[in-house]
């Protein structure tokens, strides 16, 4: 049988991700009843760029698992270097590994390993395109906190343009009713006209501004914050522009909404302030431990495997 991969979060129905997320519940309360559930298998992660959460998180979620796990933290100790590509890296793999997670800073890179591939792929982020396991994160975070993913006014602030993980969130919670989006960014990093379009398309109302203040955040059930994205920039002088624009800190803290949570997918490099960690709306450290339960069972699902 075909392997099922994961590129885009569309790749499952709302119906497929509202079962995967019951199940990332049940690995929450239950985290004993799977421990043993991937005895034998492997996962292989190709990192062909630079991660700390992702990779680890899933290393830790197969290992959680009872699997066990191979794989690169960048191209430079693969043969990419010596020019192999991606489709014979992925043939080689699928002898050694039962299902694999590829980073690649090429769009559509991970695309490209699942049509050879004879394991489930998982894009773990490929350029500045989708990143559908951060999605499965952060809607597994926001449906904990907020108890549904629909009807939320998200906001989503910095780097819109280049990032990744912003348009899959986008992508997804699109397909939920009475959703509006906020989209707060410079006038350089606004979201790509692809994604601005397929709102558009599906009467989805949204709002592009470019300040972080009192009125923007009035009636925000989530904050998504983002950090500008250093490396898709081509020039460094443009980076040096952009990368302090918004800073959530304490006092813009005191004027948001008091149920709105602060999301951030990490790392964080200074568009939140440290002192904002303490506050009970920050959610993101939260986030990183959903990020494992989300990729538990986003393995269990690609392969097939049910737990009575
Ligand atoms: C994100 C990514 O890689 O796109 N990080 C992550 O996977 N948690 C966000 C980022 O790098 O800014």
């Amino acid at each position: 049988m075909a392997p099922r991969h994961l590129m885009s979060p569309l790749d499952f129905t709302t119906g497929e991700i509202g079962n995967l997320l019951d199940l990332a519940g049940d690995i929450e309360k239950n985290r004993q009843k799977y421990s043993h559930t991937c005895d034998g298998l492997k996962i292989a992660t190709l990192f062909y760029e630079p991660s700390t959460r992702t990779r680890l998180s899933f290393e830790a979620a197969m290992m959680n698992l009872g699997g066990k796990c191979l794989g690169f933290h960048s191209s430079d100790s693969s043969s990419a270097t010596k020019g192999e590509s991606v489709a014979d890296t992925i043939r080689i793999v699928s002898c050694y590994a039962d299902i694999c997670a590829m980073r690649h800073p090429k769009e559509g890179a991970p695309l490209v390993a699942s049509m050879y591939s004879s394991i489930p792929v998982i894009n773990a982020g490929d350029g500045g395109h989708q990143h559908p396991t951060q999605t499965l994160t952060d809607m597994l975070t926001i449906r904990s906190l907020k108890g549904r993913l629909d009807r939320l006014k998200i906001g989503l602030c910095g780097d819109l343009k280049f990032g990744r993980t912003v348009h899959s969130l986008i992508a997804s919670l699109s397909r939920y009713d009475g959703i509006s989006f906020t989209l707060i960014s410079p006038e350089e990093l606004r979201v790509p006209s692809y994604v601005r379009d397929s709102l558009t398309a599906k009467n989805i109302p949204f709002e592009e501004v470019v300040k972080l203040d009192e009125s923007t955040m009035a009636g925000l059930d989530i904050l998504y914050m983002t950090r500008v994205q250093k490396e898709r920039f081509f020039n460094e002088a443009d980076y040096v522009r952009m990368k302090d624009f918004y800073i959530l800190d304490r006092d813009k803290m005191s004027s948001a909404p008091k149920d709105m949570f602060v999301l951030h997918p990490l790392p964080r490099v200074n568009e939140i302030s440290v002192e904002v960690d303490s506050d009970p709306r920050a959610a993101y450290f939260r986030q990183v431990q959903y990020g494992v339960y989300a990729r538990m069972a986003l393995i269990l699902t690609l392969l097939g495997i049910e737990v009575k």
